[in-house]
């Protein structure tokens, strides 16, 4: 019996109510982190920055971005919360940590994905405060059409539409941080 071939399309992604496709593979992100890493040694060579990493949706980026960073550094963490489910609350709900005296320091803020720009804008005036020499942002996704800050974004893996991603440390809910590649809504 023959049967016609049709391409096998991936199916989609169920994370409780909503489903997700395949949008950005591992492969060009790591391409991108590369780039990205190579411009921060150059930019950031006898500094001694400190990357103070986003949690919980930078996890995994930061974790390929500092592993190519090659000069000295150090690396702290915070937690910021400004989402629930899909929408950004407009509030950010926490921030913990950050003991590190930052005075006179360079900073590398590692951010999984800016969309408004709140959360950040937020975090960078807290920051603003402890004295630092200059702080830089750099983040694996922007939404050039949700942002509303002011601030810099100096080091950019994608700019991407306006639509709900979730993969490679972002969540939807509490899940889909495990996958390798970015998923968009459908
Ligand atoms: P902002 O304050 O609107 O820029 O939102 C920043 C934070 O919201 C990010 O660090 C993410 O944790 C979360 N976020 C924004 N857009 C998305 C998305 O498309 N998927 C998953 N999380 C997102």
């Amino acid at each position: 019996m023959k049967f016609t071939k049709y391409p096998v399309m991936p199916a989609p992604w169920k994370l409780n109510d909503k489903y997700f496709e395949k949008f950005i593979l591992n492969a060009d992100i790591q391409s991108k982190i590369t780039d990205l890493a190579a411009k921060i040694n150059t930019d950031l060579a006898g500094k001694k920055p400190v990357f103070i990493v986003v949690l919980n949706g930078a996890f995994i980026f930061a974790s390929d971005l500092i592993k190519k960073i090659t000069i000295d550094c150090e690396i702290a963490f915070v937690k910021l919360s400004s989402y629930k489910g899909t929408q950004s609350s407009g509030v950010v709900q926490q921030i913990i940590g950050l003991d590190l005296d930052l005075k006179g320091r360079t900073i590398v803020v590692v951010e999984d994905i800016i969309d408004t720009g709140l959360t950040l804008d937020i975090f960078l005036k807290t920051l603003a405060e402890m004295e630092p020499a200059e702080v830089k942002v750099a983040a694996c996704l922007l939404k050039p059409e949700p942002f509303k800050a002011r601030f810099p974004v100096d080091y950019i893996c994608f700019s991407i539409p306006n639509e709900f991603v979730v993969g490679y440390g972002l969540d939807y809910d509490g899940l889909g941080r495990n996958s390798e590649d970015i998923y968009k809504i459908v």
